[in-house]
Formats: C-alpha cells, sequence, structure tokens
C-alpha cells in the first residue's frame, strides 16, 4: 500500500556522484576504534578527542566513515558527493520546496568536508551534499600497506523504511535509478536497490520499520579478502561479529558479508557487483519466495538481519521515531510456519523439509 506520493519539485535535482561517506554515533570511541582499525584495517586519516575520520585504500577524499563518539549509537548523516560546488544551491532548492529541514555551512559540517548543505528529506533520513573535500593520499599502489581483507571503497548504504515505492519514487526525483528489487505477485515491493554511479547501488531502500540504516557497505578486490576477514574474526574470537555470509547474493551478484560492530551497526563487506552505467541498463526484479534471492546459495537469512536496524538523527541530533511497516514483511513471507519459499519455480517437488520456510529458528542447530 502506497500512501501519498511526495511531491515532485520544480526544480532540479542536484548531480550527486556517489555515496561519500557516513556518519556513525558510536558509544566508546575506542573499542569502535579496534573494530574499524585494527581488524577491518580501515585507514586513520585523523583524528582528535571525539571523532575518527577513517578512508579506504582506493579513496583520494579525506574520509569515507567518520566514528563520533555519543550516547546512543545512531547515524547522523548519509553524506553524498555532488559534481560541482553549484550543485549545493540546487541541493539547497529541492528540499526547501519540500518543506524540508535545510542547513548549509560555509566550513563543512565535519572535519576535511567544505561547504555542505545537510537535510532531513521527506523521509526522515538525514542526507548531507557536499563538492569541496580535502585531497589525501590514495594508497592504492601501497601494496606494503595492505592487509588480506584490506577494503577498497566504500559500496553503498542500505535505508530501512516502511513503503518502499514511496521511497524509490522520491529517490528518483532526486535522480537515482532502481537497477533490481523485490516484489510479490501481488504488486508489494520489499526492497529495491538504487544507483548514481554505475554500479548495481549507491543506495538501497529495504522495507521496514523505518527510517532506519540497515548498514553502511565497503568493497574488496576479490571474495578471498573477504574470506580472510572472516579468518582473522575466527582468529581474534571474534566470530559473534559476522551475523550473515560470507555468501553470494543473488540480488546483486555480488559476494557478501554482514557484521555487526560494537554498537550493533551493521557493516557488509561486499564484492564483484556489474556494470550498470548504459542508460537502458534492465531492471532485474526478483520474487521475493525465491529462495536464492537474498543468497544464491540458498543459505539463511538470520531474523535480525531484518528485523534489527540503526536509529537516525535529524538535524538536531534527536533520534527520528519509526513508522512500522504496513506491507506484507519479507521475514513473515520467507521465514518460519507462514512462509513459504522455492528453489525451482513450479517444480512440485517441494523444499527439503529442513530447509522449508529458508529458516526456522532452531534448525540451524
Ligand atoms: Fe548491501
Amino acid at each position: 500500500m502506497t500512501e501519498k506520493r511526495i511531491p515532485t519539485p520544480s526544480v532540479p535535482a542536484p548531480d550527486i556522484l556517489r555515496c561519500a561517506y557516513m556518519e556513525l554515533v558510536v558509544t566508546d570511541l575506542a573499542r569502535s576504534r579496534d573494530f574499524y582499525v585494527d581488524v577491518l584495517n580501515l585507514v586513520v586519516t585523523a583524528e582528535d578527542d571525539d571523532s575518527i575520520y577513517l578512508r579506504s585504500m582506493e579513496e583520494f577524499i579525506h574520509h569515507n566513515l567518520v566514528l563520533r563518539q555519543g550516547e546512543q549509537p545512531a547515524v547522523a548523516a548519509f553524506s553524498y558527493r555532488v559534481r560541482s560546488p553549484q550543485e549545493l544551491d540546487k541541493a539547497e532548492a529541492f528540499y526547501t520546496e519540500l518543506g524540508c529541514e535545510v542547513r548549509r555551512s560555509k566550513e563543512g559540517f565535519v572535519r576535511g568536508i567544505g561547504e555542505s548543505v545537510r537535510v532531513q528529506d521527506p523521509l526522515g533520513f538525514p542526507l548531507e551534499f557536499f563538492y569541496e573535500v580535502d585531497h589525501v593520499e590514495r594508497l592504492a599502489w601501497r601494496y606494503d600497506l595492505y592487509s588480506p581483507g584490506a577494503l577498497v571503497r566504500l559500496d553503498h548504504f542500505n535505508q530501512v523504511f516502511p513503503d518502499v515505492p514511496k521511497a524509490v519514487a522520491h529517490m528518483e526525483d532526486l535522480g537515482f535509478r532502481v537497477t533490481e528489487d523485490i516484489q510479490d505477485d501481488q504488486g508489494t515491493t520489499y526492497a529495491a536497490w538504487m544507483r548514481r554511479k554505475p554500479t548495481v547501488h549507491d543506495t538501497a531502500m529495504t522495507g521496514g520499520a523505518g527510517p532506519r540504516m540497515h548498514h553502511v557497505a565497503f568493497a574488496t578486490h576479490e571474495k578471498h579478502n573477504i574470506l580472510a576477514i572472516c579468518d582473522k574474526l575466527g582468529a581474534l574470537r571474534l566470530s559473534d561479529r559476522i551475523e550473515r555470509g560470507p555468501g553470494r547474493h543473488g540480488v546483486s551478484n555480488a559476494f557478501y558479508l554482514y557484521l555487526r560492530d560494537p554498537d550493533g551497526h551493521r557493516v557488509e563487506i561486499y564484492t564483484q557487483d556489474y556494470y550498470t552505467g548504459d542508460p537502458d541498463n534492465p531492471v532485474v526484479t526478483w520474487d521475493v519466495h525465491d529462495n536464492q534471492r537474498r543468497d544464491w546459495w540458498g543459505n539463511p537469512v538470520v531474523p535480525s538481519w531484518y528485523t534489527e536496524a540503526s536509529t537516525v538523527l535529524d538535524l538536531e541530533g534527536n533520534p527520528v521515531p519509526t513508522t512500522d511497516r504496513t506491507d506484507s514483511s519479507e521475514m513473515d513471507v520467507t521465514i518460519g510456519a507462514d512462509g513459504f519459499s522455492y528453489t525451482r519455480k513450479g517444480d512440485d517437488d517441494s523444499m527439503p523439509e529442513w530447509k522449508q520456510g529458508e529458516y526456522k529458528l532452531g534448525n540451524q542447530l
């Protein structure tokens, strides 16, 4: 059920290049530093008493992740880089026409980033737009610094929102293009993937109580880098940081691993999706009951992956209240007694009993 559509502004949307960084509020900066720097080997560009600015190995802008000390875990900004400084005027006009809270700062809101516009978008998410940024050394050739699980780029965000079609329509107004989605025969959309840069996505909308942040994803070069992260977590007796995977996605075709940081923020490690830059790039629609949509090998999706996500903050730093999803939930229609899924559509053979419903509590034992 789609609620009232968010109006399309009469003014043009800002020209977004790519997802650039996320600002995360964490409750124990030293503990988060251990996870993101010592375990995941993100590179420290700068740090002070209450913030750490981190980047991936191929990045040349100041950072891809800001960790900021706070009382409650939350997301303060999903930040996008735009094509030129003039695009900030467009961002300001676009969201002002929508009646959103809009703030503009000449000096930028965080270290390393120049003039920026921050908004609370009509869906409730805190977004940032910037062009000016400090350049730092691109460490792509510094193989002496690479770890076996090196994170090379920020790949995407993933947002949780109750009404996926409403969110997608608004993101299309903002210039995003859908590359893949998950639907059912009744026309319910459960999730959608949208891009600016020519990969499968810069952000995705996952159906659920929201607005919330589902995950932030970093790319590795190859699959073996993801396996190396798993081995390292095992060696450090940190296997409980692994929530789901490693595996191969159906959607996006990427190899994946989902981790939870010390505050529960979800981080995906992701590699080898595909090029989507042509104007007639085909949209891929998956049936919600296809057992291979979320994991190409048919492995279970754990319930926490569907239900848990991070709080987002408004521009004052207050938690944004969430609204429940009223459309069917993907977990309910695919997991447990009420749900079903198939491996071969139209096949009369039912799934093996131990795999019916894709995942049942207890069946993993
Ligand atoms: Fe993802």
